[in-house]
């Protein structure tokens, strides 16, 4: 398993163009890709970093309809603004590029004429949702109707999310264009298909076999797919945005998004080496036996890069495969979900201009906090204590007591190491595998477990300069504070060279401070970075602690937008007509009891009441199952409709009637309830 690769090529997933990244994209992809890359980097070893933005697909066209903008001018927008982010942000690319750029429209062309000539595609005319009116087939997620199992009204054309059924908008009942409200119908259309079928079984011996130590959650999901047995994909669209099929017959139709974007890293990786011929042909980065692929990537980009992309790269026949693909789970924000669509995220363009300077506090706490192995959560008092307790407290204060102790002791200059004491010895002894520790941890992508071991180093000369009181000594025996010095910056150097990764501005002012031109990281461990006698710069604080209304303002810009998100809710649910008194009273509202509540086996929202209605016991089922566990509602008592017509599911389940709950302006649900007992059977009125 252990080859010896000579470069690596890494890439991290192209954003899409439609908006700006937020801490999620951060967390998720782009903080540890930018960790290991650096590492690579100072370990001396040949690395390029691609990344770049994704300016097709259906996204970036529903923003250019939403805000009324021409689709080219969204993304000349964002693909500025994500750039000019990341770059202040410190994410180290060597090549920031776009999708709609005429080296990738070139690339993606001639990698998918290639497919087509070998005959390594399928032609399949089906028939697809059309609306008439606008004359466009429709993308599944943008056809909606009556949901054939359910029956909920609003079910999309690939999932119901009242009943949460795996659809195919064929099974719709009177579908329409979610946008317009057209009616659509089927026409034929041509399109090209990707044969995954054929790819199950060296792709089950390449990933399930060989590919053991990729990270469970990565493994686990290509296993759930490769299980499931892979069926043949279209990479073509009807769509008027993206690059065009290079193939006769096919006008108005375009490469699908997911077939072009990873594309990108190549095509961007071109861009690269065509402009700085030293680095090599790009060739290299990409067919060589002897480079090794990494892609790092959001948990909803696996089956794309892990399964679909390594297809079209073996089929094409030149290119290597990824030898790893770490990708995270999600990162939240205050315990809510991230929105971009909601408005509902910290944004790092805004998190610059509000926190200037404070790029590092950001990427600190996005490590210590990475949702590595499960989903995370962002929480804006964290960060301030993370802040403050950690970076300020800790590794800012040690380093910033052994440089000024430095400064009015020696006037700058590095002092002699005098005669060790045990204590001094065991210190030292820390610095031993530490190296070795962090390679470990980095090589495995295990990035916050690396933070936290370089954290503590600093931990430890915290409590080193702390322990030896040098202030205090200095009185009684200054030839001892010069090794108490000495041992401090000897560490002080090491943080660093292993908070490079991780923090490279801070880093880099530090390097400042003490004049540290060797830097590299087989330094990490040696107690001999700075030689007596070396002068040192004037210090600076490294970090300085994040102020209450700092981590108000930004809590209340929150809130703002979930009450700003809450009204817009509102508005788009206003009060319904008037209905004359009779029609209400043909409703027959009541209480029951709950007897009985279970989950529905195969359809996942939903669960299945007993009730007591006073008279009979009754089957209620409601799609509320991600909001209660059902036994917190055994033995509660219910309001629901007890005279609606009774709906059948596909599995023969009958719901008699309906629990009546409230909707939430977060789309969260809660069940209505009487405010003291009363007898099963009872009317509202
Ligand atoms: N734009 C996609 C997303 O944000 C990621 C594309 S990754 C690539 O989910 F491989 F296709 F480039
Ligand atoms: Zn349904």
């Amino acid at each position: 398993m252990e080859k010896n690769f000579k470069r690596t090529t890494v890439t991290s997933a192209l954003p899409y163009a439609n908006g700006p990244v937020h801490i999620g994209h951060l967390a998720g992809v782009y903080v540890p890709a930018d960790i290991y890359v650096r590492y690579l980097r100072l370990k001396g070893r040949d690395v390029l970093f691609i990344g770049g933005s994704d300016e097709h697909g259906v996204p970036v066209t529903i923003r250019a309809r939403k805000e009324g903008i021409t689709v080219q001018q969204v993304v000349d927008r964002y693909h500025s603004l994500i750039k000019d982010s990341f770059e202040r942000f410190g994410i180290s690319f060597d090549v920031y590029s776009r999708t709609t750029s005429d080296t990738h429209h070139q690339l993606a062309s001639d990698f998918f004429k290639k497919l087509y000539d070998e005959g390594k595609l399928v032609e399949q005319v089906s028939e697809q949702f059309y609306d008439e009116q606008t004359g466009h087939f429709l993308t599944d997620r943008n056809i909606r109707g009556e949901c054939p199992r359910c029956h909920a009204p609003e079910a999309y054309g690939d999932q119901c999310e009242a009943c949460g059924a795996t659809l195919s908008p064929e099974e719709l009942i009177n579908p329409y264009n979610a946008e317009t409200g057209n009616p659509l119908v089927l026409k034929e259309t041509k399109h090209w298909y990707l044969p995954l079928d054929k790819d199950q079984e060296w792709l089950e011996k390449w990933i399930l076999e060989e590919h053991k130590e990729w990270r469970p959650n990565v493994y686990g999901q290509c296993k759930s797919w490769l299980d499931g047995g892979l069926r043949p994909r279209a990479v073509t669209r009807d769509l008027d945005w993206g690059i065009p099929v290079p193939v006769e017959g096919a006008e108005g139709k375009v490469l699908y998004v997911w077939f072009d974007a990873p594309i990108g890293y190549i095509s961007n990786t071109k861009e690269l080496c065509d402009a700085r011929p030293e680095l090599g042909t790009w060739e290299t980065w990409w067919k060589d036996e002897e480079t090794r692929l990494v892609h790092f990537i959001g948990k909803d980009n696996i089956v794309f890069h892990c399964i679909v992309f390594p297809a079209m790269l073996k089929a094409h026949g030149e290119y290597i495969l990824p030898d790893n693909v770490p990708s995270n789970e999600f990162l939240n924000l205050e315990g809510n979900k991230i929105s971009t669509s909601k408005n509902y995220a910290v944004w790092l363009n805004e998190y610059l201009d509000e926190l200037p300077g404070r790029q590092d506090e950001l990427r600190y706490v996005l490590t210590a906090n990475a949702p590595e192995t499960k989903d995370n959560d962002f929480m804006w008092a964290d960060f301030q204590a993370r802040c403050n307790n950690e970076l300020v407290a800790v590794y800012g204060n040690f380093v910033n007591r052994a440089l000024q102790l430095t400064q009015k002791y020696y006037d700058g200059v590095v002092p002699a190491c005098g005669e060790l004491t045990d204590y001094d010895r065991e210190t030292l002894a820390e610095f031993d595998g530490v190296k070795e520790r962090l390679e470990q941890l980095l090589e495995n992508f295990k990035f916050r477990e690396a933070q936290k071991e370089a954290m503590n180093l600093a931990r430890i000369g915290n409590k080193y300069i702390a322990d030896c009181e040098p202030w205090k000594v200095i009185k009684t025996d200054p030839e001892r504070v010069k090794t108490v010095i000495y041992i401090s910056l000897q560490l002080t150097a090491n943080l660093a060279i292993a908070f490079e990764p991780f923090l490279p501005f801070s880093s880099q002012r530090l390097r400042e401070m003490i004049c540290m031109e060797d830097f590299s990281w087989e330094n990490l461990g040696s107690t001999e970075l700075l030689p007596t006698g070396k002068q040192l710069a004037k210090p600076s604080l490294l970090f300085s602690k994040i102020e209450d209304d700092v981590i108000q303002a930004q809590t209340e810009k929150l809130a703002a937008t979930v009450k700003a998100n809450e009204e817009a809710a509102y508005r788009a649910n206003p009060i319904k007509e008037n209905v004359a008194f009779e029609d209400f009273q043909k409703l027959d509202i009541r209480v029951g009891t709950v007897l009985e509540c279970e989950r529905v086996p195969k359809m996942k929202k939903l669960l299945k009441f007993k009730i007591d209605d006073g008279l009979e016991c009754r089957t209620i089922v409601s799609g509320i199952s991600q909001w209660y566990e059902p036994e917190a509602l055994v033995g509660k008592q219910v309001l629901f409709i007890a005279n609606l017509a009774p709906r059948a599911f596909k599995n023969g389940l009958v719901s008699e009637g309906m629990i009546l709950s409230a909707e939430n302006f977060d789309g969260s649900i809660s069940v209505t309830t009487v405010e003291h007992p009363v007898k099963p059977g009872s009317q509202v009125c």
